[in-house]
C-alpha cells in the first residue's frame, strides 16, 4: 500500500488552505495536483536548458532535445507502446482524439460508414465523431448502457454486427468510474473489422494500461490528469497505421523538405508536431511518469479502491444519498470516481458548502451531457474523486459536509 503520509509531502498545495480549512482535493478526475518532483523537473528547465528541441547545435539545445524524446520513450514503456514513434504530444485526450478524427477519420470514413461510441463518453470523444459523421454523412451508432452503470456487452455484439469501421470507447468513465473491459471490446471490434480508439483520459493516470494487452489502434491521454503539467497529453497509434495517416498541421518540424510547391513530411512521429512542441510538458511528464512509477500502478490502484470502497460505504450509510455508478461488489471494475446527489440539495448549493469546508468537489455535467441529462435523468450532479494523495480522514470531512448540506439546504429535510 502507499505511504500517503509521505506523499503528501510532495504536494506544495496540499499545505494550502481554502477558507481557512486546510484543502481537501477531491477533483482530481478534472485534474491531478502536482508534486514538486515535477514542479522542480520545469524549473530546472527554465533555469539551466531552456532551448528549442530538433535544431539547435549547441549543448544546451541537445539537452532539450534528448529530454523531450526521451519523455516519449518513457511514456511509451509507461503505456506499453512500442517506442516513441508511436507516441505523438498533442495538447490534452481532446486533442488526440481530434487529431485521430482529423487525420485517420477523414481520410478513412466515407459516406454511409458507421462510427460507434458509447453511452458513457466525455463530450470529447462525442463532439469530434459527431463533426466527422456530419461531414462524410457517416451514421454516428451508439452502444446502449446497462442500469445507466455498464456498457451492455449484448448490445455491443449486436452493433458490431453493423460493421462499423471504428469503434471508440472510454476506458473509465468520468461519471460512472466504471472501468470497461478495453481489452475484450477491442477484439470484439477487431474480429468485425472495425478499429478501435480507447479514451485513456481516467484510466492511464490511475491503473496499469499496456497497449500490447489491450490492442487497440489509438489511445488517448492528458498529462494533466496524471501529476504532468496542463498542455501536455498524447495520442498513441500504432506505428503502421501513423505511418499511413496525413499530418492535420502543416509547419515547421513536421516536414522533411520544403519547395515553393510541394513538401515531403518529416518521420515518426514528428510528421504530426508542428512548429515549436511544448517543451516544458514533455519534461514535466516524464517526471511525472517516474514518480507514478517509483510508487507502483498496481498499489496506487489498490489505494483508490480502498478509498472508494470506504467512501461508497460511508454514502450508501446516508438514506438521502443517491450514488451513481456501479456498487461495491463491483469495486474491482470502478474506479476511484463517485458522482452523487443529496436529495433536496442542488449539486451547486453543495459544492459551495463543500467550499465554505475547504473542500474541493465538482458539480454540473461534468463534460458527460449526453449522460448525465438522458442516462442518469439529472440536471447536475456533485462528484468527488480520489488519487494518491488522498485518505479516509478526508473522505469523513466529506461525508459531513454533505451532512452539513442536507440540513442547510434540503426542505423538509429529516433532521441528519
Ligand atoms: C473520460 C475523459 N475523456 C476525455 C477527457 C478530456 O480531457 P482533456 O480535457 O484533458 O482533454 C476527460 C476530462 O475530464 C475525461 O474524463
Amino acid at each position: 500500500m502507499l505511504d500517503v503520509e509521505r506523499i503528501r509531502k510532495d504536494f506544495p498545495i496540499l499545505r494550502t488552505k481554502m477558507n481557512g480549512k486546510p484543502l481537501i482535493y477531491l477533483d482530481s478526475t478534472a485534474t491531478s495536483q502536482k508534486p514538486r518532483q515535477v514542479i522542480n523537473a520545469i524549473s530546472r528547465f527554465y533555469r539551466s536548458y531552456n532551448a528549442n528541441i530538433h535544431r539547435g547545435i549547441y549543448q544546451i539545445a541537445e539537452k532539450a532535445t534528448d529530454e523531450y524524446i526521451d519523455s516519449k520513450t518513457v511514456l511509451a514503456k509507461f503505456i506499453g507502446a512500442k517506442g516513441y514513434r508511436e507516441i505523438v504530444y498533442v495538447r490534452n485526450a481532446t486533442e488526440a482524439i481530434n487529431l485521430a478524427v482529423l487525420s485517420w477519420g477523414d481520410k478513412n470514413v466515407v459516406e454511409g460508414d458507421r462510427i460507434l461510441i458509447s453511452k458513457m463518453e466525455h463530450h470529447s470523444n462525442i463532439v469530434p465523431w459527431q463533426m466527422l459523421a456530419k461531414k462524410k454523412n457517416a451514421v454516428l451508432d451508439y452502444i446502449e448502457l446497462r442500469d445507466g452503470k455498464t456498457i451492455d456487452m449484448g448490445d455491443y455484439a449486436k452493433k458490431l454486427e453493423g460493421r462499423p469501421k471504428i469503434v471508440a470507447f472510454t476506458h473509465a468513465s468520468n461519471v460512472l468510474g466504471t472501468i470497461n473491459d478495453a481489452q475484450l471490446m477491442t477484439k470484439m471490434a477487431h474480429e468485425a473489422g472495425a478499429m478501435v480508439l480507447v479514451d485513456g483520459a481516467q484510466s492511464a493516470p490511475h491503473m496499469r494500461v499496456s497497449m500490447r494487452e489491450i490492442g487497440c489502434d489509438f489511445f488517448a491521454l492528458s498529462g494533466h490528469k496524471m501529476l504532468a503539467p496542463t498542455g501536455i497529453g498524447a495520442l498513441y497509434a500504432k506505428e503502421e497505421l501513423l505511418e499511413e495517416m496525413p499530418p492535420v498541421y502543416g509547419g515547421g518540424d513536421m516536414i522533411r523538405s520544403v519547395g515553393f510547391q510541394e513538401s515531403t513530411w518529416n518521420e515518426l512521429p514528428w510528421k504530426f508536431e508542428s512548429g515549436t512542441q511544448n517543451i516544458e510538458g514533455g519534461i514535466g511528464m516524464k517526471a511525472a511518469i517516474r514518480y507514478l512509477k517509483k510508487l507502483g500502478m498496481d498499489d496506487i490502484r489498490e489505494h483508490e479502491k480502498d478509498l472508494t470502497g470506504y467512501a461508497l460505504k460511508r454514502l450508501c450509510e446516508l438514506d438521502y444519498v443517491k450514488v451513481y455508478g456501479p456498487g461495491i461488489k463491483d469495486i474491482d471494475h470502478r474506479l476511484g470516481v463517485i458522482a452523487f446527489g443529496i436529495d433536496g440539495v442542488h449539486s451547486h448549493d453543495a459544492a459551495a458548502i463543500f467550499d465554505s469546508e475547504g473542500i474541493a468537489i465538482r458539480s454540473g455535467h461534468h463534460c458527460a451531457m449526453p449522460l448525465v441529462r438522458e442516462i442518469i435523468n439529472e440536471a447536475a450532479v456533485s462528484r468527488m474523486s480520489f488519487y494518491i494523495y488522498n485518505t479516509k480522514q478526508e473522505i469523513d470531512i466529506a461525508v459531513e459536509a454533505i451532512g452539513k448540506a442536507r440540513k442547510m439546504f434540503a426542505r423538509n429535510a429529516s433532521p441528519v
